[in-house]
This record gives structure tokens, sequence and C-alpha cells, in this order.
């Protein structure tokens, strides 16, 4: 239990102008990723996040030499003094991507022996697909709750994804880039981090293409030289500091992002008559009372994410009118919702389906942040709300948010931690 909670005074509009970070889903898979080079690397815009501090661990365990500096945001890695392949439950438990290790150990040394994954508790999350791709390419894989055991030699093989996999595509892939022979994913993952990590593999002389449709070639290898790589900024906490900003009916300007990665929300959000304005790397949110409710379904990229739904669907408890909002990802992404109930939302979930019926105020209260998602959701709803919200378990927002507290109270919020 976290020993401190976020307390929010609500009703500031937000204003000014912040930036993005680097991206929590593209940096957990390019920093395994680097143990497949032959050479030292170095990353730069990693963000300073608890999932990263995680990876450093693991990786510093495995025998890498490893240095992170969060003000410079630049990871070196040696990963030719790896001396081991196994990566104990205890470790991997802590986060979902420490399944990466599967794929960019078996690239590395042929071998991996890797706990289960954790991460966050958002339905039954199996990784089934991940473990056939590994087959595919000639693995004997033992999966043996809590270890999951993986040996080479691995040769390259057509690859097809039974249903779309944002973390099978990148574990598939990382296997792939070091086998002997051509690999083809078919009905491959499009999201920005799969290009990202495919960009990251081919800067040390790998070879992928196609990487961002869904079909992606990749042919193996022997060796991948040194690399200074930049990771893209974050697609998701771009959005959620657009939604925090409509959500406050605030004006404000998101500097370092892309904007093409954001199209499904910000046409939704134009959808609900929230202005909003692109710049080659900038988003910019204008003011607009009186947000129209809308309907979404959430898809793979280039649909609308996922891991956007919670503070979006947070923001629709305050639009005028019903919103249908279909979560069609993972099984319990609502949990949020039912916290915010409390403040005086009114939503009838049914399933994988929330109606939410607009209120005119929502009323500080505490409540519970049940992952990393409903977490910023829960930001968002203190930031609408009347009075104080206060936040239980808020360290699952500093695994993927990279200083959102300071962020927001730079664009005006009044938020702090109090211990309890
Ligand atoms: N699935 C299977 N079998 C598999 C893999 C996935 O059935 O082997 C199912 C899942 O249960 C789910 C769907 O396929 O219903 C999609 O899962 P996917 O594999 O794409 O998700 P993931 O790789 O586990 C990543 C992100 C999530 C994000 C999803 C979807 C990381 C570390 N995690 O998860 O991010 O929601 O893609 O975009 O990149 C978050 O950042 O808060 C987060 C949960």
């Amino acid at each position: 239990m976290d020993d401190y909670k976020l307390v929010i005074h609500g009703e500031n509009a937000l204003k000014g102008d912040t930036y993005v970070s680097g991206g929590k889903n593209t940096s957990v898979a390019v920093i395994p990723a680097a143990l497949l080079c032959d050479e030292p690397c170095v990353l730069e815009n990693i963000p300073d996040i608890e999932d990263v501090h995680v990876l450093v661990e693991i990786l510093r365990l495995l025998g890498a030499d490893i240095s992170f500096d969060p003000a410079s945001k630049r990871m070196e890695i040696d990963p030719t003094t790896v001396t081991k392949c196994q990566v104990p439950y205890a470790y991997t438990q802590k986060m979902r991507a420490s399944y990466y290790l599967i794929g960019a150990l078996l690239g590395h040394c042929g071998e991996a022996e890797v706990g289960y994954p954790g991460g966050c508790s958002i339905g039954n999350r199996p990784f089934d697909l991940h473990i056939k791709g590994f087959r595919s390419l000639g693995a004997n894989v033992e999966d043996r709750w809590p270890t999951i055991t993986a040996t080479g030699p691995l040769e390259g093989a057509g690859v097809f994804f039974d249903r779309i996999t944002v973390g099978g595509t990148i574990n598939v892939m990382m296997a792939a880039a070091k086998a002997e022979g051509n690999t083809i994913l078919y009905n491959a993952a499009r999201e920005p981090h799969v290009v990202d990590l495919a960009n990251f593999i081919n800067s040390m002389g790998g070879s992928v293409k196609g990487a961002g449709t869904d079909t992606i070639r990749i042919k193996g290898v022997k060796r991948l030289h040194h690399s200074t790589y930049a990771v893209i900024p974050d697609q998701i906490e771009t959005g959620t500091l657009m939604i925090a900003a409509a959500a406050t009916r605030g004006e404000v300007t998101i500097h370092g992002c892309i904007p093409t990665h954001m199209e499904s929300l910000t046409a939704k959000l134009l959808e609900m008559g929230v202005p909003v304005t692109e710049s080659d790397d900038a988003i910019r949110i204008g003011v607009l009372r009186g947000h129209r409710a809308v309907n979404i379904k959430t898809q793979e990229y280039p649909g609308f994410p996922t891991d956007l739904q919670q503070p979006m669907s947070a923001m629709l408890t305050m639009a005028k009118g019903r919103s249908v909002v279909i979560e069609s990802i993972f099984e319990n992404r609502f949990k949020h919702l039912r916290e915010m109930m409390r403040m005086g939302a009114q939503v009838t979930l049914l399933d994988q389906t929330a109606i939410i019926d607009g209120v005119s105020k929502l009323y500080g209260s505490p409540v519970t942040a049940t992952d990393l998602r409903a977490g910023a959701a829960l930001v968002v709803a203190g930031l609408m709300a009347q009075g104080d919200t206060e936040i239980y378990e808020p360290g699952f927002i500093t695994r993927g948010y990279e200083r959102l507290e300071e962020k927001l109270r730079s664009l005006g919020a009044d938020i702090r931690r109090e211990k309890i």
C-alpha cells in the first residue's frame, strides 16, 4: 500500500504550455532490445518512470553494464557483459513488459528462463501468441508457472497472429532479429512503438521492413552494432494531457508530441466540440464550454487506444448527453468508473460497455486507483470535481507517467501529495 495519497482540489481550468516525455511502452521494449546488440548502445529520451527503473534492475541482474541519468534522459547499456539468461519471478512480476526479456534473451544468447509477467490488472492477459510465435521460429518453449523457459536455435518462419497483439508482435520481432533467415509476421500490431522498435533494430544494422503495416518482414542478421537512438514521445501521456486540458475547459499547448499518433483522440475531441489545433510537434487544446457526449469503441492502432479509454470516459461523465463506450481490448478496464460513481458520475456498466449519462457536477471524494490508466482517469476526475478528491494507491501512476503532478501543477492544477 502506498504511504501517501494524491489530493486534488478541482475546478481549476488548466492553462499554459507543457511537454511530453519519452514513451513508456516504447522504452520498455527498446531497453530489453538493447540486449540484442553486440556492442554498447545509447538510448535517449528515456522517461524517469518506475517501469524503467525495474528494467534497469533486471538488466543489471543479468550482468549488463547499465547507467541511467534521469536528468538527461540518457541510458547507456553494455550488453556484452551479460552472463545470465535467468530472470526470477520476483523481478518479472513487477511489470508487464518483463516478458520482452524472452524475445531479447533468445536473440542475445538463444536461451531464456523468465518469470511470469505482472502488470496492470485490466483483464485476463494471456501471452499464448508470444509462445506460439517463438515456437514457430523453432524455439523449444516450456511454459510452467511461474517460469517460461525457451531455447533456440531460431530459424526464420511465417508467424500468423490469431489476434492483433502489441506485445506478441514486439516479442517475436526481437527474437527474429537475429534468427537464421527470414521471418514474416502476419496480422501484426501497427502501434507507433512497434515502429519505434523496428527503427531501433534497423539503426543497429538489423533488417525489419513493413513495421506500421500488418505485415512485417524481418531478415535475421548475425551481429548488431552500436547505435544512439532516441525513443518517440509518449502517445498516451500526450492524450492524457489533451484530455485533462479539455476536461477542465482549459487552454493548453502540449509540446514535443507527434500529432499524427493522436488522430483517433483528436477526431473524438473535435466531435465533442473541443477545439484542437496541431503544428509539427505540438497540439493546442482550446476552450469550449458544454462538451457533447460521444461514442467510443477501443481498437488496435490506428483506432481509439484502450489506454486512453479510461481518462476519456472519465471526461465523458461530464459531457452533455449519453456516451456509449465499448472496451473491446481488455475485459476489466472500467474500474475507475465504479470509483467515479461515488463522485456523482452516472454510469451503467454492462460487461464491456459503459453507458455514461453526463452530469453537470462531480463531487470530490476518496477514491482508489486500481491500475495505471485508472489512476490517470481519477486524476482527470479530480481536476473536474468540486472540492477535494483523494486518490489512494497513486503509485500506479508513477509506474507510467513522468512527473505528471508537476506538469499539471505548472498548468495551474491544485494537486499535492499527503502522507497517510
Ligand atoms: N492477447 C491474447 N494472447 C496473447 C497476447 C494478447 O489473447 O498472446 C489478447 C489480450 O488479452 C488482449 C489483446 O490480445 O485482449 C491485446 O493485447 P496486447 O498483446 O496488444 O496487449 P499487451 O501487449 O499486453 C500493450 C501495452 C498496454 C496496452 C495494450 C494495447 C505494453 C507494456 N503494454 O499490452 O499498455 O493497453 O498493448 O494497446 O506495451 C498501459 O500502458 O497502461 C497498458 C496496459
